[in-house]
């Protein structure tokens, strides 16, 4: 996708297809990326104050300090010692989340470095272990969906854009994009955000608006990476050029763009709604593939599908035996056969002492039998992640 920024905003590694604005009447003889500090400079310098990018062929390429910042890799935890910190930093980004979406409400800027701190927390936690985090975008409290379900979107992006082989400046976008990507819905009335029913047209007018009403209030941040609006603003955008609020079709939809819709699609069916009951992750692994290539880049949602599994972290799934256990790491080899934490008993309906199972191992003589809801069984998850594994 093409943009005009400001040459001072120029990183090493975007694609220049053009001067918009200078001092002076340089021609640009040939398109190509910005491969030294040097020649960002030198631009500056001969009087360029504005270029276009295409930002689909933005390199990775970052300065060595940035690189030194946003880089630092995490080591490796188990689960269990993940699971406590990740449960008071989804707590943190749902607060934050509450400040940010107020600020945009009232029309007051952001510190966008203050949010990119934020999901660089959620990317950390991942990158010490993945399910941990995970986990727990699928236990939904009913009245905190606008909340809950832009974090999901940063954490599930992340994940999708590390099984993709991303850098970590790449994810670090992507869960930054997540986070922001809905925060126009601030902006629609509430009687229309949350109808349980089907939305008239001029409701449905209304609604597409969060968009707009987003990358507009996003837009007023000259330090707001430009890749990552243009995910927010293209989070609709569906491939067969139906979407809103651009009807951009096939490559004019970026592929952070279109991986955004998927997810974002992902965890709105999943989700439970005050008005509505959360879709089971297999039924919505089928819409999606039912849309492939209509809607979705069919490839990708291949991908995400092997990415979350058949049986994503944080499934409830009830074994032949009756014990109940939790999903806490997919086995990307023998999706039928993930790890689990059993953790309760569904015959007699009390707590077991929690243990680690390996579906795949050779020894283990456990099979899932169904998924189930915690509700279905009266489980207390917040006791199970705050007593029973911490
Ligand atoms: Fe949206």
């Amino acid at each position: 996708m093409l943009r005009t920024i400001k040459s001072s905003k120029l990183e090493i590694g975007m694609y220049v297809t053009r001067f918009v604005k200078q001092t002076g009447n340089m021609n640009l003889t040939m398109a190509g990326w910005i491969k030294t500090e040097a020649a960002m400079k030198g631009l500056i310098a001969k009087g360029i104050l504005e270029v276009e990018i295409d930002t689909s062929k933005t390199l990775v390429a970052k300065t060595e300090s940035e690189n030194k910042e946003k880089s630092e890799k995490q080591k490796p935890i188990s689960f269990d010692n993940e699971l406590s910190r990740a449960t008071g930093l989804y707590q943190q980004a749902k607060s934050f989340q509450k400040k940010l979406l107020n600020a945009v409400d009232r029309e007051i800027a952001i510190d966008v470095k203050q949010v990119e701190a934020m999901s660089n927390k959620l990317v950390d936690s991942l990158e010490r272990n993945s399910n941990a985090l995970l986990c727990l975008t699928s236990i939904r409290e009913k009245d905190s969906y606008l909340l809950e379900h832009s974090i999901n979107v940063g954490i599930m992006l992340a994940t999708f854009a590390t099984y993709l082989g991303f850098d970590k400046a790449k994810i670090q976008k992507l869960a930054f994009a997540g986070v922001i990507h809905d925060i126009g819905k601030i902006k629609v009335p509430d009687e229309i955000l949350h109808k349980p029913g089907k939305l008239t047209d001029d409701e449905f007018v209304i609604m597409r608006n969060h968009v707009n009403y987003g990358g507009d209030y996003l837009s007023q941040f000259d330090d707001l990476e430009p890749s990552i609006l243009e995910t927010v603003m293209q989070h609709h955008e569906k491939i067969d050029g139906t979407g809103y609020p651009n009807k951009l079709r096939d490559d004019e939809i970026g592929m952070y763009g279109r991986m955004i819709s998927i997810v974002d699609c992902y965890d709105a069916m999943t989700a439970e709604r005050v008005y509505k009951k959360g879709m089971p992750s297999m039924k919505a692994m089928k819409i999606l593939m039912r849309e492939s290539g209509v809607h979705f880049d069919g490839d990708l949602v291949r991908k995400f599908i092997q990415c979350i599994g058949l049986y994503p972290a944080g499934t409830l799934v009830k074994m032949k035996s009756q014990k109940v256990g939790l999903v806490t790491k997919v086995n990307q080899a023998k999706p039928l056969e993930p790890e689990v934490k059993i953790f309760y008993c569904a015959k007699n309906r009390h707590y077991l002492a929690s243990r680690d199972i390996n579906l795949a191992a050779s020894h283990c003589k456990e099979e899932i039998e169904e998924v189930i809801k915690a509700e279905d069984y009266k489980i207390d998850f917040q006791k199970f992640f705050t007593q029973a594994v911490a």
